[in-house]
């Protein structure tokens, strides 16, 4: 016997429907539908319920809720007993006033991924920043401790990377964005941290000189989702030896990453970001060690599958 499968989309009227059960868990997006999370993590669960079967009734389902609901929809989740839920785009910053206690990492990054209902509190945590971190350290077996990175983009992505880059012990950190003002805001907020890390705020055509070799890139703009999309920076500007890391992980290869490759730098798509910020989550809520492994096969196995 293993955990339940993933169940339908749910919105608002579906959740109302629900019954009230613990060990429930869902992510809240909108749009959501299209999320491989919930593949990622019912299997998970299901490789904890091989070994132990408190974890037979666990459900991990997709909440697609536009902003508008999002603070009934926490109080629901909470009403019914989920044990936490993680957030999406768009809700990732929406969520802060309906949380009672905000971890350390989350406040830095002003953004909540992962809600855990405890008792009657409402905790938030964020992972995407821990995922970031061991997504690196496994692509490109390094610490973040001492490097230089270029990110960018100055949304909501690229400050969680900005944040977790400070937090690790990076030197330097320079943000490029179309639109200076956001990076020039993003390097200020966390100028004034207690860290010694340089940041820098830029476009991306102020890049030519600046960057040294050995630089971690990180993309964490939305270019190159779709296949239209242009280069976020003229890689031609960079030092030989950087390394690319792209926060997209569908399509696997970007117009960034093979712009990388193709100047000989190692690079790497941004599924081991996804598979880790869930690790974290799942461990979050169930207190147990979960399998990496487990978790990227099933989202191979998703992104293999035509939705
Ligand atoms: P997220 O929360 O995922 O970071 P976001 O806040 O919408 O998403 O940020 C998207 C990022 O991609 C921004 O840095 C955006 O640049 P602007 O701040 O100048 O808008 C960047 N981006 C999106 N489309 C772009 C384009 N066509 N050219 C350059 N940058 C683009």
């Amino acid at each position: 016997m293993s955990a339940n499968p993933p169940e339908a989309v749910y919105d608002l009227g579906g959740l109302q429907e629900l019954s009230a059960r613990p060990n429930q868990l869902g992510v809240v997006g909108w749009p959501v539908r299209h999320s491989i999370s919930p593949a990622m993590h019912q299997a998970a669960l299901s490789a904890l319920s091989r070994t132990d079967d408190r974890f037979l009734d666990w459900t991990y389902s997709a909440f697609e809720l536009p902003p508008d609901d999002l603070e009934e929809a926490i109080t629901l989740f909470h009403e019914k007993g989920f044990r936490g839920v993680n957030l999406t785009v768009p809700h990732k910053v929406d969520v802060l006033p309906f949380i009672d206690e905000i971890a350390s990492e989350a406040r830095g990054m002003g953004a909540v991924n992962t809600v855990v209902f405890e008792g009657d509190r409402v905790l938030g945590y964020n992972t995407d920043g821990y995922g970031l971190e061991k997504a690196l350290e496994e692509a490109f077996g390094i610490s973040l401790e001492g490097r230089e990175f270029l990110i960018l983009g100055a949304g909501g992505a690229s400050r969680a990377a900005v944040a977790q880059c400070i937090a690790s012990g990076a030197n330097r950190v320079t943000i490029a964005n179309r639109t200076i003002e956001k990076a020039v805001g993003i390097a200020d907020r966390f100028r004034g941290s207690e860290s010694s890390c340089i940041l820098d705020a830029v476009t991306p055509d102020e890049l030519g000189g600046l960057i040294r070799a050995g630089t971690i890139v990180i993309n964490a703009t939305s270019l190159g989702l779709k296949a239209t999309d242009h280069l976020p920076l003229t890689v031609s500007d960079l030092p030989e030896n950087c390394l690319f890391f792209d926060m997209i992980y569908n399509p696997s290869l970007t117009p960034f990453l093979e712009a990388g490759r193709d100047r000989g730098y190692p690079v790497s798509n941004g599924l081991g970001m996804l598979v880790h910020q869930g690790v974290k989550s799942l461990e979050t809520w169930t207190g147990r060690p979960v399998d990496a492994a487990v978790m990227r096969a099933a989202c191979a196995e998703a992104l293999s599958t035509p939705s």
